[in-house]
């Protein structure tokens, strides 16, 4: 199946994208990822996102449009896909749709996760992640059994986003309320929309998106 993950900064994309990843073999294809391994890379596109990112604003839609359709070239997405910040703008939902219609494939389901703006901030802040394997944490919400070191493989180096302070959140909320929201619209006018509870625990989202898994599709 192919999905779109939606929702603003900390609802859980990321999160339950890569638990779908491990469930159902689909492929996490974050736009955020890609953009800081292009920062941490220093290439060309990197330095140009970094300032950009760092001030929580939107890319230019030609460079993550052009590393989307890079990505959904290739045949580890012919299985399925998890798009997990992509698209976030009318215009990225219009060239999704020429890609996808050129590349032959379809989208099954759009799923919304809705979380309220204080919960969101509370839980970037807290966020850090394994730097060896990327395995994600939270001060308060997910713990490593052993502290200090990663439950996957057992790394002691930790990292933090410099786009995580509160700051930068507030800023990334609202460019997603003005620019990304009115996907919601774009979606669900054409059927594929399902809105789940953000606000509920990890395994319960997981369970929530399982849910609209299985349930009756009608692909676009
Ligand atoms: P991106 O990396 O996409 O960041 P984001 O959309 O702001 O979302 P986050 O990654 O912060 O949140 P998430 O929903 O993945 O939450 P997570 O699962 O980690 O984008 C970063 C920047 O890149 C953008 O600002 C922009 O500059 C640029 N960019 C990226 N894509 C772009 C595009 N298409 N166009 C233009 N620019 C683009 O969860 C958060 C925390 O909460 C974690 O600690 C987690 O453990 C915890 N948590 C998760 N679920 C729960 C739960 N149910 N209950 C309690 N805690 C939970
Ligand atoms: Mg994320
Ligand atoms: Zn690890």
């Amino acid at each position: 199946m192919n999905i779109i993950l939606l929702g603003p900064p900390g609802a859980g994309k990321g999160t339950q994208a890569r638990l779908m990843e491990d469930r159902h073999g689909m492929k996490q294809l974050s736009t955020g990822d890609m953009l800081r391994a292009a920062v941490a890379a220093g290439t060309e596109t990197g330095r140009r996102a970094k300032t950009i990112m760092d001030r929580g604003e939107l890319v230019p839609d030609d460079v993550v449009v052009g590393i989307i359709s890079d990505r959904l070239g290739q045949p580890d997405v012919r299985g399925g896909f998890i798009l997990d910040g992509f698209p976030r703008n009318t215009a990225q939902a219009e060239a999704l749709d020429r890609m996808l219609a050129g590349k032959g494939l379809k989208l099954d389901a759009v799923i919304e996760m809705k979380v309220d703006d204080e919960a969101l901030v509370g839980r970037i802040t807290g966020r850090y992640t394994c730097a060896k394997c990327g395995k994600g944490y939270h001060d308060r919400f997910e713990i490593p059994k052993a502290a200090g070191v990663c439950d996957v493989c057992g790394g002691t180096q930790f990292n933090r986003r410099a786009d995580d302070n509160e700051k930068t959140v507030r800023d990334r909320l609202f460019v997603y309320n003005a620019q990304t929201a009115p996907l919601v619209q774009y979606y669900s006018g054409r059927g594929v929309l399902r809105t789940i509870d953000g606000m509920a625990d990890i395994a319960e989202v997981t369970r929530q998106i399982e849910d609209v898994l299985k349930g009756p599709q009608r692909p676009i």
